[in-house]
């Protein structure tokens, strides 16, 4: 079997940073497009000063010290390949005075960083981070006790819809919409965090696992508390309590108070040493359900890993204390299936990640997420399938499967005896289900696929009601991180980027990219913006959409792949306002920002104001490190 040619396009790259992303930062470049992949490391490989892991002195201070629980032997405990994405001072400081300083007391202060530089591959003394960013003085620093947040957005209604009260703006005054301010994310490569606004403050995370806190006029930060990991997941107020839940990329569910930026609990959400959180955990009743994945689909790029034991797992939690109230797995419990070729033992059934937000139904009492595919054979029932449990216990109500037989690794890309007999096709249901009422007390479960295709669900039953076909689909979509709906009125984001073959070539005849409209109650697409192909040859650059949208009444806003940022009339698709976010910005600290890709999180819009990030050097796509903050208003 050839040397696959595939590009590293997949979903679960999306949750791997580039290990050594954080020097170099705009420079960082992913694995030329058809470039032959060797290792898992190739797919990791960000240019720049690299330190030799085989001969760095950091090498035999991890096996002495940190190995015997790092490499499996003690839950929780993140594996390298996690540990090696934070920035390379996050784990210093967690070695010095965070969590793990107990564990490395015994090691010099230079000893630290010998380990920090053996596990990010990166020196030390290449990476660093700007002075703390503007403060705000006066007025600018208060909170707005009364903008109260409302059930908008990823982890309180995955509808993704802005009111009007809420938006301040319409298709009427795009011509007036204006970057105001912009900000540059430090030692960074790709921007994924939701943004949100709240009490007159718009919170987001970041890359180096800092969250800010910034005024969302003037760009000033009010406060910003800096945790260990990167934060992939969107930031959700709570209207009542005023604290932030997000999550983390080990695996941990963070409490901050919003108003001081001070931490209540952080809690990891599972014993797996590559659990992960990529979706926003939802808060719905008295519960924070956070939607629990894993990278263990990488540790299979390892001819001699026993692949796999991770399950997918949506957890409830108490939200005042972290402490876990349920837990919904996914895949079946995984049980020895014999041997690969390369004679690694097969576990499974295993995988079946969640990635999206869970949606939460008030008035029946339960929650919906989608899984990814399994990690290893037997492929099971719980892969690509959508679930219904019940809000208050977790018990399983309902599941429907989209894609059977849908096992798949990085050894399938490898070329190695770890990909399962299935081998793939990797078609998630990467994106949140939108729970839309279509009239006469019902509702339909809208759920995009990475296969290219939107389903309609009964939310009784589980029943499809209906499926359309939109795009071709890929490893990053068709529907990759989300939709959006005004109304009956689905809109759906497409990717269908060349992601097969060598040849970087987009074929707009065959292919979906752009944004669709479908009806929630019959499936009928209404109308198809295609993607305008500005990329002309430009590297790791793609039309398409893979970010979340978002919509305000009459209007999209979608960020594409190629770092253009649009606004839709939503009745006809047209294209009534746009931005090149890849172009260099003054960053309000003085410095450049700079975008790239748009993926992960959508817009949030507010008062007037819409904030968006840019930026996603991963995986063959253009990095950048860009929070853009655009105002209708002019400048003062
Ligand atoms: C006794 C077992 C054990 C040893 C020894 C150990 N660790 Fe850990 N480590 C853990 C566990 C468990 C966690 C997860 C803790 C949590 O999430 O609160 C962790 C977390 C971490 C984190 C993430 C911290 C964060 O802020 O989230 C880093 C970095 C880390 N360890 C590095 C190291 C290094 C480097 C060494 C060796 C010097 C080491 N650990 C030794 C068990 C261990």
């Amino acid at each position: 079997m050839p040397i696959i040619a595939k590009r590293p396009n997949l979903l679960w790259l999306s949750i791997i940073t580039l290990a050594a992303s954080v020097t170099a930062a705009l420079q960082a470049a992913p694995p030329e497009p058809g470039a032959r992949i060797k290792s898992v490391d190739d797919l990791n490989s960000s240019g720049g000063a690299r330190i030799d892991p085989a001969t760095a002195p950091g090498r035999p201070l991890f096996e002495q010290n940190c190995a015997m629980c790092h490499l499996g032997g003690v839950a929780k405990a993140p594996s390298p390949q996690f540990l090696g994405m934070l920035a390379p001072d996050a784990i210093v400081a967690s070695l010095s005075s965070g969590v793990m300083r107990t564990q490395a007391a015994m090691l010099s202060p230079a000893q630290r960083i010998e380990v920090a530089e053996y596990l990010t591959k990166t020196p030390y003394a290449s990476y660093q981070r700007p002075a703390p960013p503007k403060q705000c003085a006066g007025p600018a620093a208060a909170f707005d006790l009364t903008d109260v947040p409302g059930a908008i957005g990823w982890g309180r209604d995955n509808r993704r819809f802005v009111p009007a009260n809420v938006a301040g703006l319409g298709k009427g005054d795009l011509p007036r919409l204006k970057l105001r301010w912009s900000f540059a994310y430090p030692a960074s490569s790709h921007a994924r965090s939701q943004p949100t606004v709240a009490w007159g403050t718009l919170f987001v995370g970041s890359q180096d696992g800092t969250v800010y806190a910034f005024d969302p006029k003037s760009g000033c930060t009010k406060w910003s508390t800096r945790l260990s990991a990167e934060i992939r997941t969107g930031i959700v107020a709570d209207p009542v309590t005023k604290r932030l839940y997000f999550g983390d990329l080990l695996g941990k569910a963070h409490a901050l108070d919003a108003l001081t930026g001070k931490e209540l609990w952080a809690e990891r959400m599972s014993d797996h040493a590559d659990a992960t959180i990529t979706g926003t955990p939802t808060l719905g009743g008295d519960l924070l359900y956070v939607p629990v994945s894993s990278l263990e689909v990488v540790q299979a790029g390892n001819p001699n890993y026993a692949c796999c034991t991770f399950r997918g797992s949506v957890v409830a939690l108490d939200p005042a204390t972290g402490r876990e109230v349920w837990r919904a797995y996914t895949a079946g419990v995984p049980t020895p299936q014999g041997k690969t070729s390369d004679g690694a033992p097969i576990l499974g059934p295993s995988g079946a990640p969640v990635w999206n937000s869970p949606t939460y139904d008030a008035a029946n009492g339960r929650v919906y997420f989608g899984s990814g595919e399994n990690y290893s054979t037997p492929a099971d029932d719980n892969s690509d399938t959508v679930f219904a449990v019940d809000a208050k216990t977790g018990a399983r109500i309902w599941h429907t499967q989209l894609t059977a037989q849908d096992a798949w690794n990085v050894g399938c890309m490898l070329g190695l005896g770890s990909c399962p007999t299935e081998n793939g096709p990797d078609y998630d249901i990467a994106a949140s289900a939108l729970l839309v009422p279509i009239g006469n007390a019902q509702d339909m479960l809208v759920v995009g696929q990475k296969s290219g295709q939107v389903w309609g669900l009964d939310p009784k039953t589980g029943k499809v009601a209906w499926q359309t076909r939109i795009g071709h689909g890929g490893t990053q979509g068709g529907v990759h991180f989300g939709m959006a709906a005004e109304g009956l009125r689905i809109f759906a984001p497409i990717n269908d980027m060349a992601d097969t073959g060598d040849a970087r070539v987009y074929d707009p005849a065959t292919r979906g990219a752009g944004l669709h409209a479908i009806d929630a109650a019959t499936g009928k697409e209404t109308w198809f913006a295609r993607a305008a192909d500005r990329c002309a040859g430009l590297k790791f650059c793609d039309p398409g959409i893979s970010a979340a949208v978002t919509a305000v009444p009459g209007v999209v806003f979608a960020g594409h792949l190629d770092g253009m940022f649009r606004a839709y009339d939503s009745q006809t698709g047209k294209v009534l306002w746009q931005n090149d976010t890849t172009k260099p910005v003054p960053s309000i600290d003085g410095r450049t920002a700079k975008g790239g890709s748009m993926s992960g999180s959508g817009p949030a819009v507010w008062k007037g104001m819409v904030f968006v990030n840019s930026g996603y050097g991963m995986y063959s796509h253009m990095a950048g490190n860009a929070l853009l903050a655009y105002d209708i208003a002019p400048k003062p």
